[in-house]
C-alpha cells in the first residue's frame, strides 16, 4: 500500500499541471512564429492548421550541455512556447539545467508556473524559501524528484563530485523569471557557498 500516498501525489501535480494556465479549446495550437503578430491575445496566435507538422511538436533545444564556462558555472536552458511552438496553450514548458562541480542557480522565481527539477545525473542540493520566509532545502540524486512551488524563490547547487544534468517541467507554457539575488547583489559566490553550507 506504500504506493498509493505516490499516487495520491503525482495525480495532484498531474492536476495541477494540467490546471495551471488556461484551459485549451482546441487539440493544440502550435505558436505561428512566421507570420507577423497583428493581433495580441493571451499567449501566441496559431499555426494555420494546414501547416501543422509533427516538427512543431519536437524540439531538440535541450539535447546538449548549456554553456557553463561563466562565473556560476552553470547552465539553464528553459524552452516555452516562444521558442517551442507545440507547447502553445498546453500550459508547460520544459529546461534543463546543467552544473559543474560547485556550480549553481541562485536564487530566483517563476511568479506563473511551479517547477518540478528531476535530476538525470549528479548530487544537487535544491531549495525554496516560503513566505514566512522558512528555507526548505535537501540532497538530491539522480532518479530523484523536486519541487519549486509556484513563486517561491528556489536555488540549486552541484554538491557532488561530477557534473550534475537536470530536468525540469514547469506548469505554464511561459513561466516567466524573477531574479532576486541579480536584483539587488551581484551573487558572490563565496557568500552564497557560505549560506548553503551552513545549512547542510
Ligand atoms: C504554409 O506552408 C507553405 C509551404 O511551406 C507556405 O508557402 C505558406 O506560406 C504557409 N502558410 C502559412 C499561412 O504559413
Ligand atoms: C542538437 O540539435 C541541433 C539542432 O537541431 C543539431 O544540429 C545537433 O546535431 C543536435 N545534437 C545532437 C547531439 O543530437
Amino acid at each position: 500500500m506504500t504506493s498509493s500516498p505516490l499516487f495520491f501525489i503525482l495525480l495532484c501535480v498531474c492536476i495541477k499541471i494540467c490546471s495551471a494556465d488556461h484551459q485549451n479549446l482546441q487539440d493544440f495550437c502550435p505558436t505561428a512564429t512566421t507570420t507577423k503578430q497583428t493581433i495580441f491575445v493571451n499567449g501566441f496566435p496559431c499555426k494555420d492548421p494546414s501547416n501543422i507538422t509533427a516538427s512543431d511538436f519536437k524540439s531538440s533545444k535541450m539535447n546538449g550541455s548549456g554553456d557553463t564556462d561563466n562565473f556560476l558555472r552553470s547552465a539553464v536552458t528553459i524552452v516555452t512556447a516562444a521558442d517551442f511552438p507545440g507547447l502553445n496553450t498546453l500550459g508547460l514548458s520544459v529546461a534543463r539545467t546543467d552544473l559543474e562541480v560547485d556550480g549553481m542557480v541562485v536564487l530566483h522565481s517563476h511568479p506563473r508556473a511551479t517547477e518540478t527539477l528531476f535530476v538525470y545525473k549528479g548530487v544537487v542540493l535544491a531549495g525554496f524559501l516560503d513566505t514566512q520566509n522558512q528555507l526548505f532545502q535537501t540532497k538530491i540524486r539522480e532518479g530523484d524528484v523536486f519541487v519549486f512551488p509556484r513563486g517561491l524563490p528556489h536555488f540549486c547547487v552541484n554538491v557532488g563530485f561530477e557534473v550534475a544534468t537536470l530536468y525540469s517541467v514547469l506548469n505554464s507554457q511561459n513561466p516567466g523569471e524573477v531574479s532576486i539575488s541579480g536584483a539587488y547583489l551581484e551573487p558572490d559566490k563565496d557568500m552564497l557557498h557560505k549560506l548553503v553550507n551552513n545549512y547542510i
